[in-house]
């Protein structure tokens, strides 16, 4: 896909199809840019009332004089379009268009634009969901591979030097690219993404980014007694990494956003093993790894002026003679320690101790984002990822910019009440809090290692990855993690 803008008049763009917002009144709102014919044409189309009159839903129309097809796009009334309709607008156009075959399409910025949908936000929100509409993942297959989406788009617009389209593409492009990479990783098979296989990763960022990059293997990360961390890995023949990827674009003296990210590259439980169905899915249980490392890949396209740092502690949860068994007690770097009274509860495990080492960088915030809990999806479903703050301040960021970027997180609660569930008669505490609230009780045991700055936990175990039938990666939370951080370069 390759994205241009026009200022031409629309009808001297040359083009497969174009792309036309029609009003709950059934006006073409471009009609008077189109050539006569081609108006008349689609009016009589509208009459037939074949275009569902439910905002955001699409017609592909064949042989419309001017176009060899055109796509309606119902807007209602266009002051009241919001961002989330036309997304979804543009999502279902994109479906119309996936079995077509067509070089140049026109999309007319200014039909869409009203107070929410500035005109770098409607191209933004463009760029992206075609991206994620247009997303494949063929590496692995020798056969009925699907075709990369290869098309021209013309972005029109009347104003002739629109600075803010060009922004809005920037920032479309630099999401997506991060957002692929989220993908990508998260949908690769647990055999293949391992935790070198996420170093490596890191590593090519920090090559193309100039970033600076710190893998520290196993021997160095027993040197900072990382043992909560290292007793999730004692199952696995695969060797442990703990990543570190730092961005330093911003004043000298300005503390750093840390953005901490959960890498599992399979979760099989342990020994309190989880239940066979479904446990290939299991493999995405690095998805918060694969969001900072894809939010890393925005911040480096964007080269946004902050300090950023990304930490990723990455290991396998597997069965084994060698594994860390239920009863086993474990000490944190904290020093704090950890009685595992079930091995599947593994990811609080990883990130207590990414937390405690996250304390070396005097960080402004620290946002740790975790595939962790099962009962997040009972709790919220998969439209919405949970926040958990120990700053309220912070979690109102976040929800800001998730629902700028439509990749919502919905405020959980964290209260003290829920803390003793954590007790242990062994240890300073228990890995789990019993199934009420749980995963509350799994923030409850992070926040225990993050009292010293700001922090936010992101539960993402649903919102992540789909199953069904378009079983895969989302490559959420990368949006809200960009916006959040675009945000902040303007404070
Ligand atoms: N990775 C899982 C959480 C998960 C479950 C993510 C389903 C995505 C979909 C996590 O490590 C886990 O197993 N959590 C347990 C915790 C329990 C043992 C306290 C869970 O949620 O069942
Ligand atoms: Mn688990
Ligand atoms: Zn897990």
């Amino acid at each position: 896909m390759k994205f241009t803008i026009k200022t031409d008049l629309i009808t001297k763009i040359p083009a497969d199809i174009i792309t036309l917002a029609v009003t709950n009144k059934n006006q073409i709102l471009c009609g008077k840019q189109l050539d006569a014919l081609t108006l008349k044409h689609l009016n009589n189309i509208l009459k037939l009332g074949d275009l569902s009159s439910k905002t955001g839903s699409t017609l592909l129309i064949h042989g419309a004089n001017k176009y060899s097809r055109v796509i309606l796009l119902r807007i209602g009334v266009q002051v009241d379009l919001t961002p989330k309709e036309f997304f979804k607008g543009i999502v279902n156009a994109s479906k119309e268009l996936s079995n077509l075959d067509f070089t140049k399409i026109i999309f007319p910025i200014n039909q869409f634009v009203n107070k929410l949908l500035t005109e770098q936000t409607t191209t933004e929100y463009l760029v992206r969901a075609l991206a994620d509409q247009g997303y494949i993942i063929n590496s692995l297959k020798t056969q009925n591979k699907s075709k990369p989406a290869n098309f021209q788009v013309y972005l029109h617009t009347n104003q002739p030097t629109s600075k803010e389209i060009k922004q809005g593409l920037k920032n479309g492009h630099a999401i997506s690219k991060g957002v692929d990479l989220t993908k990508d990783l998260g949908n690769l098979p647990p055999n293949i993404c391992t935790p070198t296989y996420l170093a490596s990763e890191a590593r090519k960022l920090a090559r193309a980014y100039k970033m600076k990059v710190t893998v520290l293997e196993q021997k160095q990360i027993e040197k900072l007694k990382m043992g909560s961390f290292l007793s999730v890995a004692k199952g696995s023949r695969e060797a442990p990494k703990f990543i570190v990827l730092e961005h330093k674009r911003g004043p000298k003296n300005k503390k750093p956003v840390v953005l901490v990210g959960k890498g599992i590259t399979f979760d099989a439980g342990g020994i309190s093993i989880k239940p066979s169905q479904d446990m290939d899915e299991m493999k995405y249980d690095m998805g918060g790894a694969a969001t900072v490392l894809g939010v890393m890949k925005t911040v480096g396209e964007l080269n946004l002026p902050l300090n950023i740092i990304m930490v990723v502690p990455t290991c396998e949860n597997l069965p084994d003679g060698k594994a860390v068994k239920p009863g086993d007690i474990v000490r944190s770097m904290s020093g704090q320690t950890i009685e595992v009274l079930n091995t599947d509860a593994e990811g609080r495990l990883i990130l207590c101790d990414a937390l405690t080492y996250s304390e070396r960088f005097n960080p402004e915030v620290v946002i740790d984002v975790a595939t962790l809990t099962g009962a997040c999806v009972i709790a919220l479903g998969h439209h919405v990822s949970a926040v958990f703050s120990n700053y309220n301040p912070l979690a109102d960021e976040l929800k800001t910019a998730g629902e700028k970027a439509l990749d919502p997180v919905w405020q959980m609660p964290m209260w003290d009440e829920y803390q003793p569930q954590l007790n242990s008669n062994f240890a300073d505490m228990a890995n789990i809090g019993g199934r009420a609230g749980g995963s509350i009780t799994a923030a409850c045991f992070l926040s225990r290692f993050a009292k010293k700055y700001n922090w936010a936990h992101i539960d993402i175990a649903g919102t992540a990855w789909k199953s069904g039938k378009e079983k895969g990666s989302t490559g959420r939370p990368v949006s809200l993690l960009s916006q959040f951080l675009i945000k902040r370069t303007k404070n």
